[in-house]
């Protein structure tokens, strides 16, 4: 067969095309997957590796295994390398808001906390990170900002800015996004919108808005979701379209007949198709490829960069969500590190 010609070269003057890295690729060191991964791709971000409770499991007790070998491998191949994420309310290590003793931190101790947190990890890797998710997904759909352990223990919100500020003392020359899912929610668009528009008076360093791509067959509305780029392109922001993946529970599941629970969690069956999704199904993924991807092409003097929340099926974190033992078919390669009918259609928009 004819050697394919890698996303990242197809997509070469449009946006960089990146793929999450899993623990799993690090930990094994796949030579197989690396290559392909190399072959794809032109930028990686840390699935996990970078987390708080990975790199940090307990206060002052740093863990740079995984994320040291996330590191050298996008450098070896050259790669816009993404940092996954400096702020955010999960995965966070079990003794990061309290003493040693339990008492819960204040706000002054959490300032010291988040900024050695983030002084750490980017002069760490200062000039080899170019891009960093700095705050994930502190936005609470339609009521404002989310009301997690950062938010009360600080009192309000400016734990925001503060890090973006930090963020960009520590390397001004890095790119700095805010990372949230669920971007093209109209509440969620104005409340974000009126953030970066007061950021922007009082200058608060933020370069880039990640819209967390995590869509299905048939959600969302892709009319809300381009809103959504144009609004925050508008406010000065570059666009990522991050963790990108289309998950096709339930609607396959409903496609075979299947007993689905009242919550769309569990399936009488869940593994119903021991030789991939059938025909019909792989055609509906493919054709919401292929829609997605047009409409990423129609805004790339918008749009930086583009990335796959997983580099195969076998990895992606659908097959444990909400539930586990699910088997999930939501990326451009199969179990077998195999290129999709949906990767092939995704290559021939740009043929
Ligand atoms: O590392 C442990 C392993 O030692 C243990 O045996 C195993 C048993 O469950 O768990 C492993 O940790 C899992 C980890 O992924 C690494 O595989 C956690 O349980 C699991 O919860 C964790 O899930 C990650 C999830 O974030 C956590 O919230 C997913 O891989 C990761 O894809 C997902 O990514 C997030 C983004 O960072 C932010 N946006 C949403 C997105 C999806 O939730």
């Amino acid at each position: 067969a004819a050697e394919r010609t890698g996303l990242k070269n197809l997509y070469g003057d449009d946006f960089l095309v990146g793929t999450a890295i899993s623990n799993q690729t690090l930990a094994n060191d796949d030579q197989y997957l690396k290559t392909l991964i190399a072959k794809e791709f032109n930028s990686i971000t840390a699935e996990n590796c970078m987390k708080s409770a990975l790199v940090q499991p307990r206060q002052g007790e740093w863990d740079w295994e995984l994320a040291d070998r996330f590191v050298e491998f996008g450098q070896q191949h050259n790669m816009d390398i993404v940092g996954h994420a400096l702020v955010w309310h999960s995965q966070v290590p079990e003794d990061f808001f309290v003493y040693p003793n339990g008492r819960p931190i204040d706000r002054q101790e959490l300032i010291k906390r988040m900024d050695t947190h983030i002084r750490t990890l980017m002069e760490r890797y200062k000039g080899k990170i170019k891009i960093w998710d700095v705050v994930n997904e502190a936005i609470d759909e339609d009521k404002g900002w989310r009301e997690s352990a950062w938010f009360k223990t600080m009192g309000g919100a400016d734990y925001v800015e503060r890090a973006f500020r930090l963020a960009h003392e520590m390397d001004p020359d890095a790119h700095l996004i805010y990372n949230d899912y669920n971007m093209h929610n109209p509440g969620k668009r104005e409340f974000l919108v009126n953030v970066l528009r007061d950021y922007k008076k009082r200058g608060v360093p933020i370069h880039g808005v990640g819209l967390q791509s995590h869509v299905g067959l048939d959600y969302p509305d892709l009319s809300e979701f381009e809103a959504s780029i144009e609004a925050y392109a508008a406010e000065g922001m570059r666009i990522h379209c991050t963790e990108l993946e289309v998950d096709v529970l339930p609607v396959a599941w409903e496609h075979t007949g299947a007993n689905i629970s009242d919550n769309f969690e569990y399936a009488d069956e869940l593994n119903p198709y021991v030789d991939g999704l059938p025909a019909d199904m792989q055609e509906r993924l493919t054709e919401r490829y292929v829609e997605m991807f047009k409409l990423f092409l129609k805004h790339r003097d918008k749009i930086d960069r583009i990335t796959l929340w997983g580099s195969h099926d076998g990895e992606s974190w659908k097959n444990n969500f909400p539930v586990g033992g699910r088997t999930n078919y939501p990326l451009l390669f199969d179990r077998d590190k195999q290129p999709k009918p949906a990767y092939f259609a995704v290559a021939d928009l740009k043929r």
